[in-house]
């Protein structure tokens, strides 16, 4: 199987940035780990702070890749763009956040993503990711 792990907006600075919230591992360890973890699936990575750069990517791989694991980060509660390319493409997406933002802000309680995905994992932490892709796998 072929994943895309697709991270949006600042979480390129996973590590350093208010890790009393994110946690202090960087993506990239945590990245690795998830490569040894599961050898049979074929990774594929991709961050950007730009949403038409994530919305190109879901297009370009949306339509011959096994599923993709995403994280909008910020863009979650604003991107219509983004809802609309999950929707436009074949391959399955699963929306991970690693904090629970049902505990935080209420901007951050809606996500446009979300009716576009196949389902949502939420609040905990990088292991998210991988109980997506262990879904993924089974699907
Ligand atoms: C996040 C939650 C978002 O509200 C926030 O803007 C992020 C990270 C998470 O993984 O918890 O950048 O998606």
């Amino acid at each position: 199987k072929e994943i895309l792990i697709l991270n949006g907006p600042n979480l390129n600075l996973l590590g350093k940035r208010e890790p009393d919230i994110y946690g202090s591992t960087t993506f990239e360890e945590y990245y690795a780990s998830l490569e040894k973890k599961y050898p049979e699936v074929t990774f594929r990575y991709f961050q950007s702070n730009s949403e038409g750069a994530l919305v190109d990517k879901i297009h370009e791989v949306g339509f011959e890749i096994d599923g993709i694991v995403m994280n909008a980060g910020a863009y979650t509660h604003t991107s219509i763009a983004i809802a609309d390319a999950i929707s436009a493409v074949k391959s399955p997406v699963v929306e991970v956040h690693i904090s629970n933002v049902a505990k935080r802000e209420t901007f951050r309680h809606i996500s446009y993503m979300a009716k576009s995905c196949v389902g949502s994992i939420i609040g905990l932490g990088l292991k998210g990711y991988e109980l997506a892709v262990e879904y993924l796998i089974e699907l």
